[in-house]
């Protein structure tokens, strides 16, 4: 191994700078050159990528982002663009690529590998709906993000006596909505993977303040059926019969613009530097992961084929402590 290069890709997540400057002093350390791909797939695609020192990655450590940039590659999902981003891979005589991403920036590197491409992916989104990592890079940082938000909410909406609607991301996975819940105290969360119906979340509120609750806080997750703009939508809809009118906050990509945690900037430095350990020891072909607070490899063949499921205690144990 003489030079490796690393890119971020997909939606960014706090802590992929801390990730990449990993990548990079440990890359040289080991006596290699380290090659950064500027903008993910659509940079190797493109042939965009530039040798990146001890300094270059000075000064980043506490910056949300990712100063290579990211992109979303729908060429790479092609044989074709594969194979144009080997042919740079090839001609700069990179002997393996480190993917900071999520879930696909790692069918990325999944493919990539099935090319006998050496591979190594790093955890990294807020959605944590990736297969071997309990909490990928990001998540730590993202859920603080709302749950800052929530806990503001939940005071202006005390003193109105008033019913909230806040909406997270997670995209299909109702992770950041069940943690963010239970940490905010919600009355009630509702995920995509279970189906909600909003005559039961009406009932649900009915009887938080039947129980003397001053407050209503509904986190829903953005990939719910009934996300916000439905579920808001159908309160109105039947205001005169439910009688609550709903405010929703979206919090969008604010969680995702945040200074990384001290937990996401550990964790980020601890699977990037376990990355080029691994890459050093001829590894490829795995993803670096957090599983029961150590660095773990997973085949990327593994996390392809299965998906990350939500804890059923977690959503039984919300409902419990919301009473
Ligand atoms: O995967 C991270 C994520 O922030 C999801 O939670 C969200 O659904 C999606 O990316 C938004 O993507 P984009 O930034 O491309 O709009």
């Amino acid at each position: 191994m003489k030079r490796i290069a690393v890119l971020t890709s997909g939606g960014d997540a706090p802590g992929m700078n801390v990730a990449i400057r990993a990548v990079v002093r440990t890359g040289l350390d080991k006596g290699w050159d380290v090659f950064g791909v500027r903008y993910g797939y659509v940079g190797l695609i493109a042939d965009n990528m530039v040798p990146l020192g001890a300094r270059d990655v000075g000064g980043i450590i506490h910056q949300g982002g990712t100063v290579l940039q990211s992109s979303r590659c729908p060429e790479f999902m092609t044989e074709e663009g594969r194979l144009k981003a080997l042919r740079t891979l090839n001609q700069h005589e990179i002997d393996a690529l480190v993917v900071i991403g999520g879930n696909g920036s790692q069918a990325g590197a999944h493919a990539l590998s099935q090319m006998d491409y050496p591979v190594i992916g790093v955890a990294s989104t807020i959605d944590n709906d990736l297969y071997g990592s309990e909490i990928s890079l990001g998540v730590d940082t993202a859920l603080n993000i709302a749950l800052e938000a929530i806990d503001r909410l939940k005071v202006t909406a005390s003193s109105h006596e008033r019913a909230f609607l806040v909406e997270v991301m997670g995209r299909d996975c109702g992770y950041l909505a069940l943690m963010s819940g239970i940490a905010g105290g919600a009355e009630t969360i509702i995920v995509p993977e279970i189906e909600t119906d909003p005559e039961t979340v009406a009932e649900q509120l009915r009887d938080a303040y039947r129980r003397g609750k001053t407050h209503a806080l509904i986190v829903v997750a953005e990939g719910a059926h009934y996300n916000a703009n439905r579920l808001a939508h159908f309160f109105e809809e039947h205001f005169g019969r439910l009688g609550f009118e709903m405010r929703v906050t979206v919090l969008g990509h604010t969680q995702r613009g945040g200074i990384p945690s001290a937990f996401d900037r550990l964790l980020g430095t601890r699977l990037a530097a376990a990355a080029t350990d691994l890459l050093a020891q001829g590894e490829h072909g795995i993803l670096m992961g957090l599983v029961k607070d150590e660095i773990v490899a997973t085949p990327l063949t593994e996390v392809v084929a299965n998906k990350k499921q939500l804890d059923p205690y977690l959503m039984k144990l919300a409902k419990v402590l919301a009473k």
